[in-house]
């Protein structure tokens, strides 16, 4: 089926066919049902996932199709990157697909309805499997007060959110990145970990989970650096990775020359290898979130052999369609 959609679907403006996958994914969230896997639920972090195969960041920013998401079979959804005030995010064109490398190049720049929205739309969607909210800063606010964003969106988002996931590693947001340096990282974790601990509170309830996604592109020394810091701070987990801005010498596509992050097939080599690493670093003590470049039950299995708990797609789904979750949960 997707054999015959995809020519359709890449005849079209990548944003445009973007947007009109969603609005289909959408209504299939009002058909009642979902795609039965084989896989067997898992337990991580007290939330219970049917199957380990997740929606990435980045496919649906405002939470508008996250019922649809579930009936294609995936374990989980994150939405996001969500921002506290509405933006339009980077001028188009902003999203390219490399089809020779099966990847894409994207430079969106958190474009986002705000957090109240994706609130609303998180409200009434109903449905059984985790959804996690990703949540960046906008544009406009100095990085000085980074912190004040991410504390709103976080405290907008906990009722709705089963996971919350800090963005520190999106190319397209001007020094979004370094924040993931020690200091940086540390002080913003542990004050979003206190928040999260007093909503908790709060609410009677346990603390929900804080993740932090971190970027392919550190030094490795850096990167493990990063990764005890925030988890000291009182994050529970990483997802590793964002897309790169690297340019791997075997791509063969032109829009490879557009700046911006690189997902897909060449990110594979590189996001495995980070979740390694990340496991070995970090040992058993923490949640990890394997993403980029997976297109297979091989990837996946990869992925999990390395150390990831659960993994995420969504380059893949551009170019595989949906039976990519049945294969990829089989
Ligand atoms: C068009 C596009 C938009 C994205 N937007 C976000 C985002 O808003 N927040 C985020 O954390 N990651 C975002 N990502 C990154 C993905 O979540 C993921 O980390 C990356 O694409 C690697 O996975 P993949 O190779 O399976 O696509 C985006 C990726 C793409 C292709």
């Amino acid at each position: 089926m997707y054999g015959l959609l995809r020519p359709l679907l890449f005849a079209l403006p990548p944003e445009t066919a973007h947007r009109l996958a969603l609005a289909g994914l959408r209504t299939l969230g009002f058909w009642p049902g979902a795609v039965q896997t084989a896989a067997a639920p898992v337990e991580l972090l007290a939330m219970r996932f049917p199957n380990r195969v997740g929606v990435a960041a980045g496919l649906d920013k405002d939470a508008v199709a996250v019922a649809g998401l579930a009936r294609l079979g995936f374990g989980f959804v994150e939405v996001g990157t969500v921002t506290p005030q509405p933006q339009a995010g980077s001028p188009k064109p902003r999203l390219f697909r490399l089809t020779e490398d099966r990847a894409l190049v994207n430079r969106m720049g958190f474009n986002s309805v705000g957090v109240d929205k994706v609130v609303a739309n998180l409200s009434r969607s109903r449905t059984r499997i985790p959804v996690g909210v990703n949540i960046g800063k906008n544009q406009h606010t100095p990085l000085a007060s980074a912190a004040d964003d991410y504390r709103a969106c976080l405290a907008a988002v906990y009722d709705v959110a089963d996971y919350v996931t800090v963005n520190l590693s999106s190319p397209n947001t001007p020094g979004l990145r370094s924040l993931q340096a020690v200091p940086a990282a540390s002080a913003l974790i542990a004050e979003l970990a206190a928040l999260r601990d007093r909503l908790a509170i709060e609410r009677g309830a346990t603390a929900k989970p804080l993740f932090v996604k971190v970027a392919p592109d550190l030094a490795s020394a850096d990167l493990d650096a990063t990764a005890t810091a925030v988890l000291e701070a009182g994050a529970n987990g990483l997802v590793a990775v964002n897309t790169t801005l690297m340019r791997p010498s075997t791509l063969a596509s032109k829009n490879a020359a557009e700046s911006g992050g690189l997902s897909g097939k060449p990110l594979f080599p590189l996001a495995l290898d980070t979740i390694g690493r990340l496991r070995k670093r970090i040992g058993d003590s923490a949640a990890l979130i394997a993403v980029g470049g997976i297109d297979c039950a091989a990837d996946a299995q990869a992925m999990f052999n390395a150390g990831a708990d659960l993994v995420q797609v969504y380059s893949a789904l551009v170019y595989e369609g949906p039976g990519l979750v049945r294969r990829l949960t089989a």
